[in-house]
């Protein structure tokens, strides 16, 4: 059994001083003391990771110029920056646009494998969610909000959904009053100081903020007629504090926005702390805050009881040896340019220093795997602590949720098409040949991202279009992927599309073995006459062929033998690169194929 909770740390000031009742007539809230710069903070990673918030903040893309404005730095250094970033490829320049790019889920990876959650507890939070079909999420404590690690959603249309790495205000969510029951008085004042400073939430962008939670004739009908005033139960944030530790659960009853609903329940890990908290999340429609608990507590509970066995269970992690450093360090100042800020680079490889096993480093560690001077490593943590990224504790140094904060919350909801779209944009032009995205449904191929050359061809294709697997290269290298038994429906029906289909079952199964070996196909001619096409395959971290790539031309364009020379390295690399991204976006998240 978990020990009992512990008693909330409370300052004897009651609820009446927390919180000036928000509204118009509201005093200008007190500018927060700020914290002094450490001396030895690196400037440059503190401009990078500014840009990195504002990007994350704006949706995952900013043009330049809203960059300036946002960071309030001048235009030449946003330029750097982002020149910086996209030489790490963490971020692409798209005309005037940067556009956060999935390899920088690589810090936010950091934090999660060192963390070990959601990795330990992802499959019973998706089994609850299944059983209940209701959407059922894991967040952990950040300072004085929570930040989701986990999402199995279920969320019908009618309420927002969050992403992995979004922060809510602790006093707005079901899990908010589980974590304060922890606070120490440090945490009430600084919980308080912000209120004052934000009564609006406006720090919070990944919920609606306060003025626009008025009701709308559709929100009002929706709401449970006993909706509750969420103002005052925010208020009551000290009392349902005392609640929670008492009962060991809390519920969100519309406080977030109208309708949602969630009931929480607490993992504490094998020293009795809470680790994270899971909720239950649903929507008045189905649900009141009460018939939810009622619903679902002991089934919760019950979920909670066995995740924090696997907790008490899960063996202690060797020590790995860091993932891999960013790409760049091993390129020289000149090849990465002038525009290349070095201290901002070395600073973010630091984070990816941290990692399963790695949760708590020394300095001489980062160094180590790193391989970056000590005094420079050391000025990078200085600065990353200052920002909230990274705390010490005696010696060692760890990654917070706050790492979250650079970028994971757009990037957790790519999908394959989005991620493939900058690398067929970027083979396009060296080979000035179409080129295009695809996954099987069924016995065909569907088109999900496509880059086409102004040449005419005669197949008209686009995104959505449906072919027969059989007789196109894309369909080919997906089919050739497959289990004998899987393939088996790929080989009945032959139709001959044009006189040089393969029509026979037999043939087709050894054209078949010999693109799985080759690794790519070329198809000449099947489909349509005229048209030669080469694929390959995209594969995801589990080795599973999940898509394919392929560049279409007119027979004219080249000859089979230049298709293989000419073209297929270039492909090939696009597939690798399409891959390289799903390995790093893919490793917390669903990646959806379309
Ligand atoms: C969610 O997972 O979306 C969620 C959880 C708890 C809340 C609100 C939303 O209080």
């Amino acid at each position: 059994m978990p020990p009992p909770p512990s008693p909330p740390h409370l300052t004897p000031a009651g609820p009446a001083t927390v919180t000036p009742a928000p509204g118009p007539a509201l005093a200008p809230a007190p500018a927060p003391v700020p914290v002094p710069v450490p001396e030895e903070a690196v400037t440059p990673l503190m401009r990078g990771i500014t840009v990195l918030h504002r990007l994350t903040e704006a949706g995952g893309t900013q043009s330049l110029s809203a960059l300036e404005k946002t960071t309030g730095l001048a235009r030449s250094t946003v330029d750097r920056i982002a020149a910086t970033l996209s030489r790490m490829g963490y971020l692409r320049l798209d005309g005037r646009d940067a556009v956060l790019a999935p390899r920088l889920m690589e810090l936010g990876n950091a934090y999660l494998a060192a963390l070990r959650l959601p990795r330990l507890l992802d499959t019973r939070a998706d089994e609850l969610a299944d059983e209940l079909d209701e959407s059922v999420s894991l967040a952990v404590a950040d300072r004085d909000g929570i930040r989701f690690i986990h999402q199995a959603t279920r969320r019908r249309a009618m309420s927002l959904s969050f992403r992995i790495g979004d922060l809510l205000p602790a006093e707005r969510t079901a899990p908010g009053p589980l974590f304060a029951t922890e606070w120490t008085p440090e945490d009430w004042t600084r919980w308080r100081d912000r209120r004052a400073a934000d009564p609006r939430d406006h720090g919070f962008p990944a919920i609606p903020p306060r003025e626009h939670r008025t009701p709308t004739p559709e929100s009002a009908a929706l709401d449970a007629p006993d909706a509750p005033n969420a103002l005052d139960a925010v208020d009551a944030f000290e009392e349902r504090t005392r609640r929670a530790a008492q009962q060991g659960w809390a519920v969100d009853d519309q406080l977030i926005e109208p309708g949602l609903v969630a009931v929480s329940v607490p993992v504490r890990d094998r020293g009795g702390r809470v680790a994270c908290v899971v909720s239950v999340v649903s929507h008045t429609s189905r649900h009141s805050a009460d018939s939810l608990r009622d619903a679902v507590l002991p089934r919760l509970r019950a979920t909670v009881h066995a995740m924090e066995r696997d907790l008490r269970e899960a063996p202690a992690r060797p020590p790995a040896s860091p993932a891999g450093l960013a790409t760049w360090t091993g390129a020289s100042k000149q090849e990465l340019g002038r525009e290349f800020i070095e201290s901002l680079a070395r600073g973010l490889t630091v984070i990816t220093a941290f990692g399963e096993g790695r949760a708590e480093l020394t300095l001489t560690e980062v160094a180590q795997a790193t391989g970056l001077a000590r005094a420079t490593a050391r000025r990078a943590l200085i600065t990353l602590e200052h920002l909230g990224h990274v705390t010490a504790r005696g010696r060692t140094f760890t990654l917070t949720p706050r790492v979250l904060a650079l970028g994971f919350p757009p990037l957790s909801r790519t999908t394959l098409p989005q991620i493939a779209a900058p690398h067929l944009a970027d083979l396009v032009a060296r080979l000035h040949d179409s080129a295009s995205l695809a996954v099987l449904t069924g016995e065909e191929v569907q088109y999900t991202a496509r880059v086409a050359t102004s040449r005419i061809m005669s197949v008209n294709i686009t995104v959505g279009t449906r072919l027969p697997a059989y007789a196109t290269s894309l369909g080919r290298v997906m089919v050739a992927g497959l289990s004998p038994a899987e393939r088996e429906p790929f080989l009945t029906g032959l139709r001959a599309l044009t006189p040089h289909t393969v029509t026979d079952p037999a043939v087709l199964a050894t054209v078949l073995d010999r693109v799985r070996d080759a690794g790519y196909a070329l198809v000449d001619g099947e489909l349509e006459e005229g048209l030669r096409s080469i694929a390959a395959p995209v594969r995801d971290r589990t080795g599973r062929v999940v898509a394919a790539v392929n560049v279409a031309m007119h027979s004219s364009r080249r000859t089979v033998e230049q298709c293989v020379d000419e073209v297929l390295p270039h492909l090939s690399a696009t597939a690798g690169a399409i891959e390289a991204d799903l390995r790093v976006a893919g490793r917390f998240t669903q990646i959806p194929s379309t």
